[in-house]
């Protein structure tokens, strides 16, 4: 893990997520699949209650948590509440997977470089929601996919690892993403086990693979 302690026996982890959850399945399956993996999935929670990741945990035999951000008077109250369910199941890392909201520093005070996120464009260049779109207005050539390990800042954090991806002359948002996507299901899992498995230590802003 990050910081340099090793960790032991099996991570358990929670997967927070909003939409589709293709992210979510492809590390449902990897974990199922691999008994080396290293960590095991708890909980899937979502903001959505229509959030197709939810399907797909449910499907897993995986326990799912609806956190309704509505629900909640700001942002501090909504993290406290996501955090609370994600330890309440023993999880002891967050994965966002396509989690459409911002955590407070509360998460990341409680969780210090144990959550990770997924970010479809190479940053520090193209954060926020809009990152696929973002980097076509741009008319950049080439962008991405990041995983990071998550700090105070929106899609801000060290870096673990990360992808290009060619921009093609006739891409849109949808072919774009497609693309994105195809390296962020190769990407995410590999990351995951590495983390799992102790192989990610962390030294400044640089992680560093062993
Ligand atoms: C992914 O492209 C991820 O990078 C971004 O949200 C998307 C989620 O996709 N943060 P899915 O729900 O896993 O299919």
């Amino acid at each position: 893990m990050a910081g340099g302690t090793t960790l032991v026996g099996v991570l358990p982890v929670a997967l927070l997520a909003s939409g589709s959850g293709s992210n979510v399945q492809v590390l449902l399956d990897a974990m199922a699949a691999d008994p080396g993996f290293g960590a095991k999935p708890v909980a899937v929670i979502s903001d959505r209650p229509d959030a197709y990741a939810l399907e797909r945990a449910r499907a897993a035999g995986v326990q799912t948590h609806v956190i309704d951000y509505g629900g909640f008077p700001n942002r501090a109250a909504f993290t406290v509440a996501v955090c609370d369910v994600a330890e309440s199941v023993g999880a002891e890392a967050l994965v966002l997977a396509g989690f459409m909201r911002i955590l407070g520093p509360d998460a990341v005070r409680r969780f210090p470089n144990r959550i990770i996120n997924i970010h479809p464009a190479l940053l520090p260049s193209f954060r926020g929601a809009h990152a696929v779109e973002d980097a076509l207005a741009a008319g950049v050539r080439v962008t991405g996919v990041t995983v990071h390990f998550v700090d105070e800042l929106v899609d801000h954090g060290p870096i673990i690892a990360q992808e290009a991806v060619v921009v093609e002359e006739d891409d849109d948002a949808a072919s774009l993403h497609a693309r994105l996507q195809e390296v962020e299901h190769r990407l995410f899992p590999e990351v995951l086990k590495a983390f799992a498995l102790g192989r990610l230590t962390l030294e400044g802003n640089r992680v560093r693979w062993t």
